[in-house]
């Protein structure tokens, strides 16, 4: 069976920098024969935690919006790559929200105690693609650990990251060779068929 790939996509920026990144990702998990799904998060709608903590009795949510379609797959994927650009030091709030909704799986885990990790298929792997306006100390800092929380509340090992700085205007990427190098291997690292 071909390894499944949940893309996302956080910016609102069509073709913009982590967009692009995240092409070059996913264009290289094709070509090993993965099955991608992408999803541009703000396309959808998406909807903050209510923190009305119904996920406690069953792990699920009672919210009716568009995070019912991303559930399944941030469930079952095989790998999970997350693209987004920094806002305000950190993660825009879309992605971020995506994040806070997966309150679900950390009830499952931490209140149901009941196993999120699957007891088949292939270990479970997850990227993170981010880019900056500026090189500022710290600039990545605050979305990669939102991100390491991500990968561990969905039982993700992580497999790797594609942190850009001083990248501004639409396209100021595709003038990062090494950037593009790194996003492709990670694609690889993520649609190659691997141990169960
Ligand atoms: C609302 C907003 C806030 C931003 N805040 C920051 C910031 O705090 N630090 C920074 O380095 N860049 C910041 N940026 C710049 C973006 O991170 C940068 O333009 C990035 O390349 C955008 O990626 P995208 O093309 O994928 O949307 C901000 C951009 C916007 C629109």
């Amino acid at each position: 069976m071909a390894i499944t790939v949940l893309a996302l996509a956080g910016s609102p920026r069509r073709n913009g920098n982590s967009e692009t990144l995240l092409g070059w990702c996913l264009d290289a998990a094709r070509a090993e024969g993965a099955e991608v799904v992408e999803f541009r998060l703000c396309d959808l709608d998406l909807r903050g935690c209510r923190a009305c903590d119904a996920c406690f009795k069953d792990g699920t949510c009672i919210q009716k919006d568009d995070m019912h379609l991303l559930y399944p797959h941030l469930r079952d994927a095989d790998s999970i790559v997350l693209a987004s650009p920094i806002y305000s030091m950190g993660m825009p709030g879309v992605p971020k929200i995506v994040v806070d909704r997966c309150q679900p799986f950390w009830a499952l885990k931490y209140i149901l105690k009941q196993p999120l990790a699957r007891t088949e298929g292939p270990e479970r792997l997850g990227a993170f693609l981010c880019c900056s306006g500026t090189d500022l100390p710290e600039v990545f800092s605050g979305s990669r650990r939102v991100v390491r929380y991500l990968w561990h509340v969905l039982g993700v090992t992580p497999a790797g990251e594609v942190l850009v700085p001083k990248v501004d205007e639409k396209g100021e990427v595709l003038a990062h060779p090494e950037a593009r190098a790194a996003a492709e291997d990670l694609g690889r690292r993520l649609g190659r068929q691997r141990d169960t």
